[in-house]
């Protein structure tokens, strides 16, 4: 077995940042060791002493760079990476405008090949060794991204996007194809290598009653795969699923009335939620996944991160590329850090890294096997050099201590911040 042995400072984490005191949960060690083998971290410690330890292993000393799990993107639209930052529309005009006419293009399989390599290098070159995407309505972009992501040996989340209503003639489904290409998608791909199949309604507006009663029997046919949806974006949003569901009790009513709500539920933005909404979803055990570059730009608003947090609703970090406006999750943390201030709380620099690691596989029920730099994870590693630019260094010089060194890398980072990237044990080429 190839051992590799990467020494550095490391952060990994032994609880929830989020509740309780964060200080609590961080295993920090400044002069510290990760030891590859194979596709997993077999141990972790003082690096002097695992090299003392394993003579046999190849090292890589990466000095004051910080070693952390790879970053995990828990929602985001890889066919979307060509129109992101397109200019001034809110959700359902930019739906529309820009992202309805991109997606159609992606029957096209060859055109799909593209799209699905260069968002997986755009990603592993920020840093991300995990993408959880929606696909188009057509086969043929799951099979591309599911493809390219083997290729590059990543564990991924994918769906077909599923639409038959308000929708182009040329995005929609019907409730029986979208059941039937989900259902082939799931069992050729679901657990094969690296890959997981989400089933994947779009959103309740663009779905009928019948086409979200049939996603909700095949999810009951597969129970352990997850199911990945937007929900309660933008106020606009809302009053439209009201009308077109006009017996639901509130938006998230509209999954559950057709088997749509669970413990394997992710629900994407879950900004304007209501009261019942909270509960419901707590009470499940499902995740909701917070997209602070996406909220800003489309100008959704403001996810309550903290008070969700306390109720027992797991909470993932994302991109939602291309209504993100970044691929970076260290980009994506300091919007979250963004959003917290104008809500009130400073999130601390270790509950950012959390959420951009453990906290969305967590979400993704992923725990323990990716987001973790532990004994038995797999070796899905991220390396930050924490003076990546000119204005990072000069204020990170000055740090007080490893927080305040990692700070001004999560708030004015980039891909420059990358060293480098280990996905299954495997160091990527330099990609950016
Ligand atoms: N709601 C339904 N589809 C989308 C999408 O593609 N992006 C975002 N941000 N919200 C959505
Ligand atoms: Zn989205």
């Amino acid at each position: 077995m190839t051992k590799h042995l990467l020494i550095g400072q490391t952060l990994g984490f032994s609880g929830n940042p989020l509740l309780g005191d964060w200080a609590d949960t961080i295993v920090f060690d400044s002069a510290g060791g990760v030891l590859i083998g194979g596709d997993r971290i077999i141990a972790m410690g003082n690096g002097a002493a695992l090299r003392a330890a394993h003579p046999d292993a190849t090292v890589t000393d990466y000095g004051d760079a910080l070693i952390s799990a790879g970053f995990v993107d828990a929602h985001m639209h890889y066919p979307q990476t060509g129109m992101i930052a397109s200019w001034g529309k809110q959700l359902i005009d930019w739906l529309n405008t820009y992202t309805f006419p991109e997606e159609a293009r992606f029957g096209d399989r060859g055109y799909a090949d593209d799209a699905a390599g260069r968002t997986l290098d755009l990603a592993l070159a920020h840093g991300t060794t995990t993408l959880t995407s929606f696909c188009t309505i057509h086969p043929e972009s799951v099979d591309a991204f599911f493809e390219a992501a083997s290729s590059r040996r990543m564990a991924v989340i994918a769906g077909k996007t599923c639409m038959d209503r308000n929708a182009p003639d040329t995005l929609r489904d019907s409730a029986q194809s979208a059941y039937d290409d989900s259902k082939a998608l799931l069992e050729r791909w679901h657990g094969k290598g690296r890959a997981s199949y989400a089933i994947t309604p779009r959103f309740s507006p663009t779905s009928t009653p019948d086409q979200l009663a049939a996603l909700g029997a095949l999810w009951s046919e597969y129970p352990q795969c997850l199911m990945q949806t937007h929900l309660s974006e933008q106020l606009p949003e809302i009053a439209w699923v009201k009308e077109l569901f006009p017996q639901a009790r509130d938006y998230l009513d509209t999954y559950e009335a057709f088997g749509l709500l669970s413990e394997r539920g992710l629900y994407g933005h879950a900004i304007h939620l209501e009261s019942r909404e909270i509960a419901r979803l707590a009470e499940v055990g499902a995740a909701v996944v917070h997209c602070p570059t996406s909220n800003t730009f489309i100008g959704s608003g403001l996810f309550d991160l903290m008070g969700l947090a306390k109720t027992s609703l797991s909470i993932g970090l994302a991109t939602d590329t291309g209504g993100g406006s970044s691929f970076s999750m260290l980009r994506t943390m300091a919007a979250a850090y963004e959003i917290g201030q104008l809500r009130g709380t400073a999130l601390h620099p270790a509950q950012l890294m959390w959420l951009a690691t453990e906290g969305s596989a967590g979400a993704l029920k992923m725990s323990g096997e990716i987001g973790r730099l532990g004994v038995g994870a797999a070796a899905d590693i991220t390396v930050l050099d924490l003076h990546s630019t000119p204005a990072i260094m000069q204020r990170a010089q000055r740090a007080v201590d490893i927080w305040d060194a990692v700070f001004p890398t999560i708030m004015m980072g980039d891909d420059r911040a990358v060293r480098d990237v280990w996905v299954a044990g495997k160091k990527q080429r330099a990609l950016s």
